[in-house]
């Protein structure tokens, strides 16, 4: 991310202390990086324990200020429970979380497993209430201050054919978001989202676009503003959510898509004319991806 097009003072997030999970890459690694030019504490998490470590270094040896890496599954709640003890007892308490970490691919739903499914929605639906519950608790049992966002998609509004676990539990972490924002804001705990249109990512792109071309996450002509997203777009919105100053903003989910939803919905109702050929090259790609992922994971 080219940090001269952050919009805000340096030192803002001075006495922030956030949490990205899923913070070593993609869009996370590009919130860590805004947040912590701007004089944030971050704290990143994912499965592959080394990718955290790389990006932790990396961000440090770029910016100074201070990264720390944490191996952990957000599936499995001890996991996420022992994380935050170690944050709370070495550090401190977290101001804020950011619920970024994801699963997705694409599929006919017809072609999914059980097992498909639950890749899926256990990281993401699961997941995020997992962390969100954790340090909730946590906040409101020493009476403090917190400020979760959601990383989410558009979809949440008018559904994600081809994605359907993926929208389905992003659908309910929006539900989160609302429900949340009203029952614990006596707290001072306030619930936000963002829901991006595509900003190109490895991640993203070797699950939902892997052939590279025909996928809607590619057609940014069909954008309104004919192009994908930039980084320091979506990290800018995210620090208006994160840094202190619009504290009331609270129950809010807010596209950054370039109009994209308005205009087309901005799903993958598209894949729909896919052939059988299609689909199964897709899925030897991704398999591919997920793959190469899966032998970096150290937990
Ligand atoms: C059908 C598939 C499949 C595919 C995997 N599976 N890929 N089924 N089509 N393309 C099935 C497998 O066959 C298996 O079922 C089951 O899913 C679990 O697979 P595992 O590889 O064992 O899963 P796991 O190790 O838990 O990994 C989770 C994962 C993986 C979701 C499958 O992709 C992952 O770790 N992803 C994290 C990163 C990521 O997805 N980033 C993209 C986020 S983008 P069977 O029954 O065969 O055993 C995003 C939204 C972008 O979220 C929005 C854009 C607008
Ligand atoms: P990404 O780089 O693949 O990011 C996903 C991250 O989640 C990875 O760092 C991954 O790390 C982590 N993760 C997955 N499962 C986890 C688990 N069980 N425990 C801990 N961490 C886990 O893809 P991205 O594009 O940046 O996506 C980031 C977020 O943006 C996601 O919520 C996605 O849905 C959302 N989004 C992206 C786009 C886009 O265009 N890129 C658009 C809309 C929404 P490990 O594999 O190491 O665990």
């Amino acid at each position: 991310m080219d940090t001269t097009k952050l919009m805000y003072r340096d030192g803002l997030m001075k006495d922030e202390r956030i949490l990205i999970t899923g913070g070593g890459t993609g869009l996370g690694k590009e919130m860590a990086e805004g947040f912590l030019k701007l004089g944030a504490e971050v704290h990143i998490c994912g499965r592959r324990g080394g990718v955290c470590e790389e990006t932790a270094t990396e961000l440090m040896d770029k910016h100074g200020g201070k990264v720390v890496p944490h191996a952990c599954d957000i599936r499995v709640a001890e996991a996420i429970t022992d994380m935050n003890d170690e944050i709370w007892a070495k550090h401190g308490p977290l101001t804020g979380l950011m619920n970024n970490a994801a699963g997705n691919f694409i599929s006919r739903t017809e072609d999914l497993s059980i097992r498909g499914f639950d890749a899926i929605s256990n990281i993401v639906f699961r997941g995020s209430f997992y962390m969100t519950h954790d340090i909730g608790k946590r906040w409101i049992d020493q009476k403090l201050k917190g400020n979760v966002c959601s990383i989410l998609t558009t979809w949440v509004w008018n559904g994600g054919p081809f994605v359907v676990p993926s929208a389905m539990s992003k659908a309910a972490v929006n539900t989160m978001t609302q429900s949340l924002a009203v029952e614990w804001g006596r707290y001072g705990l306030r619930f936000n989202a963002i829901a991006p249109g595509p900003f190109p990512t490895k991640g993203a792109w070797a699950r939902l676009s892997p052939d590279s071309g025909t996928s809607s996450m590619e057609q940014s002509v069909a954008n309104p503003m004919g192009r994908v997203g930039e980084m320091h777009e979506l990290v800018n919105l995210a620090v208006l959510l994160m840094a202190p100053g619009a504290e009331y903003i609270n129950g809010q989910t807010i596209a950054i898509d370039g109009g994209m939803y308005n205009a087309s919905g901005g799903n993958f109702s598209a894949l729909a004319a896919w052939s059988d050929e299609q689909w199964t090259a897709a899925r030897a790609a991704i398999e591919g991806a997920n793959a190469e992922d899966k032998a970096k994971r150290t937990v």
